[in-house]
């Protein structure tokens, strides 16, 4: 049976984590995978997260099924904080929520059904885009393409590019678009730009899909999860992903959500349950403990404060290693201007580093980051930053 079956490629950002843990050289950073590790490059659990773990904990339950679309308080918190609480999209019922294993969860449940509903639709993404948007949609049977995005030549969005590309799409394409902190280029949309892409979605009758995986990592809460505030505004119906694997830290609970905006709630009620049979044929149900846990931290206002202190304590860290990094790689002979990694926003600084320069600083130094040159910086400390500055000064010349 299996005579024929390839080995397939190892994934370009977790297969770095298998080569990684691998690797015996003790100096080994890992830039590849989008994670946040503290100042002594450990991974964080949160204290909002282990005070819920304890209340849980002290009034333990029965694990029972959870319902198809999950906690019912998970789903309302997760509208609360993506649409605004006491926001009229939310009080008018038209928003379907489902709890989604991870943020790849949420837009994998909504790939499926967005197949069966428009399923000759084409999937535009950014150029570049996360390397799983393009296999996820692929396998959920839709031709995927490109709009331009990043311009390299000028460290920055090509954003007459996708304009015309986004004014050029047949009415129902699906548009994957970064929230915030865009992955992997760090390069996000002014506000501004994001009311011409809105104008423009909305004009085409283009079908939105807004990936929020890093909502905090940015600006801040709110500023980050500014723009689905103006594709409300515009009237339109679209599609959002969310995730708290990183803004609470919670990587392995596979804690997202899938939500989509309708005209009014008997649409979202039909579109709920359409979701529900993608989820039920899938997985069946969701997992309970990330869900209690995010729920309680975001629906006891202590907790929940605490949970924006600490967002905010990761956001800073990141921002000082970015300024960090740019002073430390020109102090190592580093000679081109490197302050647009101050510029990037989010976990990720897209280095402009070439293939084989990404493969020389891992097989050589063992500083793992993708291919493609884009580096984690919230993985980077006090401890390890000199020494990836010396080995990335080493390879560009
Ligand atoms: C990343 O881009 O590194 C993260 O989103 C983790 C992942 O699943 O790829």
């Amino acid at each position: 049976l299996f005579n024929a079956v390839e080995m397939a490629p190892r994934d370009p950002i977790l297969g770095l984590n298998e080569q990684f843990n691998a690797d015996s050289n003790p100096d080994k950073v890992n830039l590849g995978v989008g994670v946040y590790y503290d100042d002594n490059g450990k991974l964080p659990l949160l204290e909002c997260v282990k005070t819920a773990e304890k209340q849980m904990m002290e009034a333990p339950k029965a694990r029972g099924y959870l319902p198809i679309d999950g906690i019912a308080a998970y789903d309302s918190a997760v509208k609360n904080l993506v649409f605004g609480a006491g926001s009229d999209a939310v009080k008018s019922g038209r928003v379907a929520t489902v709890q989604a294993l991870g943020g790849t969860g949420g837009l994998k449940v909504g790939a499926d059904f967005l197949k069966r509903l428009s399923p000759n639709a084409k999937v535009l993404i950014s150029d570049p885009s996360w390397e799983n948007h393009r296999a996820l949609f692929t396998n959920a049977g839709f031709v995927v393409e490109a709009y331009p995005y990043y311009d390299a030549a000028r460290r920055g969005i090509n954003f007459d590019g996708m304009l015309t590309a986004l004014n050029a799409a047949p009415a129902g394409t699906i548009v994957l678009l970064h929230a915030c902190c865009h992955n992997p280029t760090g390069y996000d949309l002014t506000a501004g730009q994001w009311d011409q892409v809105v104008a423009v979605t909305k004009a085409r009758q283009l079908v939105p899909f807004l990936d929020m995986a890093y909502q905090g990592f940015g600006a801040g809460i709110a500023e980050d999860g500014a723009v689905i505030g103006k594709f409300v505004a515009s009237g339109q119906d679209f599609f959002v992903s969310t995730s708290f694997s990183k803004s609470f830290s919670l990587y392995g609970e596979r804690v997202g959500a899938l939500s989509v905006l309708c005209s009014n709630k008997e649409e979202a009620d039909r579109v709920l349950s359409q979701l529900k049979i993608v989820i039920r044929t899938n997985y069946s149900n969701p997992p309970t403990h990330g869900g209690q846990v995010v729920a309680t931290v975001l629906n006891t206002p202590e907790l929940r404060a605490l949970w924006e202190k600490e967002l905010a304590a990761m956001r800073v860290r990141i921002k000082q290693m970015r300024t960090a990094m740019v002073q430390k790689l020109k102090a190592a002979g580093v000679k081109q201007d490197m302050s647009f990694i101050e510029q990037q926003v989010g976990m990720f600084s897209y280095s402009g580093l070439t293939k084989d320069q990404m493969v020389r600083l891992r097989s050589e130094f063992s500083v793992y980051g993708t291919d493609t040159g884009r580096m984690c910086v919230a993985a980077l400390n006090s401890r390890n930053i000199d020494y990836v500055c010396a080995c990335i000064a080493k390879v560009v010349g």
